[in-house]
Parts: C-alpha cells; structure tokens; sequence
C-alpha cells in the first residue's frame, strides 16, 4: 500500500479538535483514509508527494438531501414565480408524470450527470431521494437507480399523493407502508415524508416513519418549510438523524431541536429558488442546534447541486460565519447522515476517509467571500483525485 503526502497546504480545515483549521499544513493518505495531519516543516515521508502550491484543503462536501432521480423540466414554473407566483407542494405532480414515462437508462444518466456536476464543485458524499415516482413500480426503480449512485438512498414514497389517489389519501398511505415499502426496501437505507400542508400532516407521518423504522429503514423528515406545524417535533420526538427545511420555527420547535440533538437541515437554495423568506440558522446556532447544510436539489424548489452557493447563501442570509456555514456543509451534513460522536466523517482528522477538495484560494472563507465563482480546482474521494 503507497502513501500519498499533499504538502504546501495553505490552510488545512480538518475539523480537529486541536486544531480545526491550521496554515502551512500537511496531511498524509494511507490505504484511502486520512493517517497524518499537522505543520508541513514535521511532516513524515511518504512514498509519493502532492504539491498543492499553497491553496486552502477543506473536507469534500457532504450534501444531505437531494431528489436527483427525475425526468422533465419545470424551468417555466420557476419563470412564473419570478414572476409573483407563490410556490406550492402540488408541482411535484409534474416532475411525477414525467418520471413515470421515462425508461431506467434515462433516469439513471440524467441522475448520473448530476452526481458529477456535484462532484465537480467539491461534493463528495451525496443522499439521493426518490419521490417522483409514487407507485411501486416507479419508487422501486427509483431507489434502484439511486442505489447505483450512492449508499445514501432516501425512500420518499410519501413526497405528494399522486394524482390517482387524490380522493383517497389513506388508501395511498396504506401503500406507501406496505407494498411500496415492501418493494424499495432492498436500495433504501433511510425513510423520509414530507410534513406539510398540502402533502402529509404529522399523523400520517409518523405511520410512515413507523412502518419505515420497522423494515429497517431510519427517519428523516421535510418539515416546517412552508408553514408552521408538528413535523420538527415529531422529529425530535422520534429522535431522527435529521429534520429539514426549518423555515418556519417557533420557539418550541427550537428548544426541541436543541434538546433532542436531531440535526436541522436548512437548504437555502430553496428559498432562493422560490423567494420564500430564509430559515435562521443564527437563532439555531445560538440556542445550540446542530445545524447543516445541503443543496435539495431537484427540479422544482430548487435546481442548484451547488454547496459553495449554499454556503454562500447561508452566510448572507441565514446568518452564518463563513466556518460556521462549512463546517455545516461538512461535519453536520454527515452527522444528518447518521454519523455520531467519535466518527471523523465530514472532516479531515486522523481516520477519516480522505474526501477533499482543494480549493483555487487561500483559505475557505473565498467560499463565501467569493460567491459564484468555480473555487474547486480539484477533488480527491478515498485518497485519490477524481
Ligand atoms: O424538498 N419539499 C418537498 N420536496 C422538494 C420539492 C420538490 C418539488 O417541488 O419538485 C423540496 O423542496
Ligand atoms: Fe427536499
């Protein structure tokens, strides 16, 4: 097994207790994980050596929540609320009959391009959700596609009750629990409902999120992204890995959030992409939630697969310090994943994978400082440039 040293590192951002974000540093791969960071002038021998010309180094990004798997366009829905329209959940059902008519292959290319475009702009962990296609033969394929993808698969069978279930949303709650769960249960490892008015209320919700739990599956949930409602604290009272969107938070929903340890997800590109007003992650931070960001990228709310713009987003509008905001792309986006105390996913320490990206800039804070610019010159996932 070689050993790769990356030296002249202007900054390193490792997430290390220690140290979280060191200058003039160097970091050694060994067998795909991070085996040694710290000053470049005592760094170890190693048997090959990457120059990185003084640029930052910063873990890849760990986007959280993404519904890639879809087909069709709706770049005429996002015009018209430009043009005043407010946002609603219902627009899912377009994407949904265009899914359904699409084959496998073309689900998976078009799922596969994103997850490169991704890629390129420094992500290198990503959850995919299906969702769109709301029977069990099209979630099934959905979740098989994603599958191919990564090992972050989300079953959103309960995203809208599709249109031939429209008078009867028990009935497709029954099968969204049943058969559909029954059927995507192989290429799923998490189970997510969106909790809203206008797709499901929070007791519909929790028979889904139980139902999931019993087929093996861990919650997550979409909540509070619309209106105000039960869908946060039934995810801190199930104590889920993560809950989503935030936007609309009373005091109570925040004290549970804070309590319960269950990450908040705010995906800013949405209320961008909808000129809804932003979530507050200041509020968040201050009454101690973990807080984490990631993209929501889909054809509807929100069509960025960009995390430097989230970041950039949430430092200007969310309230966020430039770490704050990577470091919510990043270690939290992993801990959204499941990952807990001790596991170095989402950083560069000691052991973690060594997924990184180096940036053309000295430090993260161009993350931010310079929004919209192409920052990722290069991205490495398991000890090796992509
Ligand atoms: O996370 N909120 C629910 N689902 C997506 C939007 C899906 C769509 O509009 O197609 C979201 O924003
Ligand atoms: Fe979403």
């Amino acid at each position: 097994m070689t050993t790769t040293l990356l030296t002249n590192i202007g900054e390193l951002v490792s997430w290390d207790p220690e140290q979280p974000v060191l200058g003039g540093a160097a970091l050694v791969i060994d067998a795909g994980r991070v085996a040694w960071i710290g000053p470049s002038a005592s760094a170890p021998a190693a048997d090959a050596a990457v120059d990185v010309g003084g640029r930052a180094v910063i873990p890849g990004f760990v986007d959280s929540h993404s519904h890639l798997v879809f087909a069709g366009d709706r770049s005429e829905e996002f015009a018209a609320r430009m043009a005043g329209q407010a946002y609603a959940a219902g627009g899912i059902r377009t994407t949904v009959a265009a899914t359904r008519a699409a084959t496998d292959d073309e689900l998976l290319a078009r799922a596969a391009a994103l997850v490169q475009e991704m890629v390129r702009q420094g992500t290198t962990t990503v959850e995919i959700k299906s969702g769109y296609g709301l029977s069990v033969r099209d979630e099934a394929r959905s979740l098989a596609v994603a599958r191919q993808l990564t090992e972050e698969t989300t079953f959103l069978g309960a995203h809208v009750v599709p249109e031939e279930y429209a008078d009867d949303p028990a009935g497709y709650v029954e099968l969204v629990t049943g058969a559909m769960l029954a059927a995507v249960a192989p290429y799923a490892r998490w189970i997510d409902v969106f909790c809203e008015e206008g797709a499901f209320d929070v007791d519909q919700a929790r028979a889904v999120l139980d139902a999931g739990a019993a087929a093996g599956l861990r919650g997550r949930l979409h909540a509070n992204q619309l209106s105000y409602g039960g869908g946060v604290r039934l995810a801190c009272e199930l104590g889920l890995a993560a809950v989503d969107h935030c936007t609309y938070l009373t005091d109570r929903d925040v004290t549970a959030l804070a309590d319960s340890g269950t990450v908040a997800t705010l995906l800013p590109g949405v209320e961008f992409s909808t000129r809804q007003p932003y979530p507050d992650a200041r509020r968040l931070l201050d009454a101690g939630v973990r807080v984490a960001l990631a993209s929501d990228c889909n054809p509807g709310s929100c069509f960025t697969s960009s995390m430097p713009l989230c970041i950039a987003l949430a430092v200007r509008e969310l309230g966020m310090t430039p770490t704050e905001a990577l470091r919510a792309a990043t270690e939290t986006g992993a801990r959204a994943l499941g990952r807990g105390d001790g596991d170095p996913a989402g950083s560069l320490q000691v052991g973690a994978p060594a997924d990184l990206a180096v940036l053309e800039a000295p430090s993260h804070l161009h993350l931010a400082y310079r929004p919209g610019v192409p920052l990722v010159r290069q991205v490495w996932r398991g000890g090796r440039p992509v």
